[in-house]
């Protein structure tokens, strides 16, 4: 079993969103498999990046050049998009925005509104992340609607460091490459470019709560499979809840079991597994 040790140390948590299960904690051992591996001018690609804590982790520690954050949730994109491309409006909006549970009705009906602007959408994809339970787009705001909770709505909202944190993402917008593409139709497209390295963490194949976009099937593990089993001498790295059905699709793959070193309470709890691609030399440690 590798143990990927690393300490909920909040001087990395670089990501405005707030993932369920996000694997910030796996930047410092990704960096350490980029440099093991002599990749140079690296472009790091999440196709399922959700928070891409990881990816601007290792983009601030300039552990890689670029990175490149692809989710196919119009709702997630479209908040990356705004904020690292609109981020003066962002962030005023930040400022201006009141938090208190009329707000957040308004920001909900927004949210599950198809002809939201992309920055509306953006906006009210953060609105929600930060104000409701665990992040969780569908969730109610924490405290309840009627805020008879312990904590209240504003309790992850701080907007200083919010504002800071989109801020820090303007500075890098020229080293940034958003995209709202199926993670597959991305592999395609970057996997076999020179000094590509991309970590994958796709849906979970057991659902839990509907924490993101999941319409991941049977078929959709089987297909992302293929896709990589079709490119073993490619730099890659994909990471997956602890389940024989998925192992059995990497067999002739190496696979390691790995924990983290602490509790992740929402969604991820337990065992998780690593698949990596032939090519990659790999140290057992973080
Ligand atoms: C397990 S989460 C990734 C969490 C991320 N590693 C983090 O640290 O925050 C999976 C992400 O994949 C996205 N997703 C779901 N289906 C997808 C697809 N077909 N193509 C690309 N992204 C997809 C979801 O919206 C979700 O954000």
């Amino acid at each position: 079993m590798f143990k990927i040790a690393y300490k909920r140390d909040q001087k990395y948590h670089f990501s405005p969103l707030r993932y369920p299960g996000g694997k910030t904690c796996l930047f410092p051992f990704l960096g350490n498999v980029i440099k093991e591996n002599k990749l140079e001018s690296v472009t790091y690609v999440e196709p399922f990046a959700g928070g891409a804590g990881a990816a601007l982790a290792l983009l601030y520690l300039e552990k890689v050049d670029r990175i490149v954050i692809n989710d196919f949730d119009k709702a997630i994109y479209s908040f990356w998009k705004s904020a690292i491309f609109d981020s003066e409006r962002f962030i005023k909006k930040i400022f201006n925005v009141p938090v208190n549970v009329n707000e957040w009705r308004k920001q909900k009906a927004i949210n599950i509104n198809d002809v939201s602007s992309c920055f509306d959408l953006g906006f009210s994809t953060f609105y929600l992340n930060r104000t409701n339970i665990s992040g969780v787009l569908d969730a109610r705001p924490i405290g309840g609607l009627n805020q008879k909770g312990k904590w209240k709505i504003d309790a992850r909202f701080n907007k200083v460091t919010l504002a800071e944190r989109v801020r820090q993402l303007s500075e890098y917008k020229n080293r940034i490459t958003v995209l709202n593409e199926d993670g597959l139709k991305l592999i395609d497209d970057y996997l076999n470019r020179k000094n590509v390295f991309m970590y994958l963490d796709p849906p979970y194949f057991d659902k839990g709560a509907t924490l993101y976009l999941n319409h991941y099937q049977v078929d959709d593990h089987e297909a992302l499979a293929k896709k990589l089993n079709e490119n073993p001498e490619s730099f890659w790295v994909l990471t997956y809840d602890d389940k024989p059905e998925i192992k059995s699709l990497y067999l002739k793959r190496r696979t390691v079991d790995f924990s983290l070193a602490y509790n992740v309470r929402e969604a991820r709890k337990g065992k998780e597994i690593m698949i990596m691609s032939d090519i990659l030399s790999i140290k057992k440690h973080g």
